[in-house]
């Protein structure tokens, strides 16, 4: 009797753990993404922290997940805060956000990113540096108020360009943010922002 419950176990604990992580604070975490050991499918690891869903970049910078859209298999996290006396992203240290290479997120291509305080050899690249980027109207308000006055860009974040990465660099541009989906007619102060990472489907 015990040697036949000792055996099932043993069964039980090497199957594929297939059953979706409880809910964090208050939100739902569904498979395959995995806060844990013992649910979801560990390759696709984020964490709970003090009721708080967070992404874990490659090096070692948590942003918050703000949305989950498990049917399009995408979230989206928090752009990093940028200082409100300098315009430094707070993960400028680590260069911005990268992800894993090998793990199965990516950064979709829905993103509007804008970069900030960056050095003149940045007009030189396709970005658009112009006085109607929308990086001048995210100046305008609160959050982008430590950049004001800073050569400022935005690109699209398409597949011509890697998907694992937005860079920052001191005597490069030294902040970043990212708008879903932008929608030009809206102010800024409405935006959507946020980084959409996608990932790929299990099976
Ligand atoms: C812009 O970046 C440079 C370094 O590249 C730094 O010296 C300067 O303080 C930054 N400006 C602001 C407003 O943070
Ligand atoms: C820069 O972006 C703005 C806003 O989308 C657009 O109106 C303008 O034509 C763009 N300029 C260049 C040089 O691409
Ligand atoms: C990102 O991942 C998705 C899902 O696997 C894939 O379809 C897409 O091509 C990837 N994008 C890039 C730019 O690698």
């Amino acid at each position: 009797m015990f040697l036949q419950v000792a055996v099932l176990l043993t069964l039980l604990s090497h199957m594929p753990a297939l059953d979706a992580c409880p809910k964090c604070g208050n939100m739902v975490v569904p498979y395959p993404l995995s806060t844990g050991d013992d649910c979801g499918n560990p390759r696709y690891r984020i964490y709970c922290n003090n009721g708080a869903l967070e992404f874990l970049s490659a090096p070692g910078i948590y942003y918050r997940i703000l949305s989950i859209n498990p049917g399009a298999y995408k979230l989206v996290i928090r752009p990093p805060l940028i200082g409100k006396n300098t315009c430094y992203s707070s993960d400028l240290s680590v260069g911005g956000l990268r992800l894993d290479e090998n793990l199965p997120f990516n950064i979709s291509v829905r993103n509007t990113v804008m970069l900030f305080n960056c050095s003149d050899n940045i007009l030189l690249s396709p970005l658009n540096c112009s006085s109607t980027s929308y990086c001048r109207q995210y100046e305008e308000i609160e959050e982008g108020s430590g950049c004001k006055g800073t050569l400022c860009c935005h690109f699209l974040k398409d597949s011509s360009m890697t998907s694992h990465r937005i860079r920052v660099r001191v005597g490069g541009c030294t902040a970043y943010t990212s708008v879903v989906d932008v929608k030009p007619k809206d102010p800024a102060d409405a935006w959507n922002y946020g980084i959409e990472l996608q990932w790929t489907s299990p099976y």
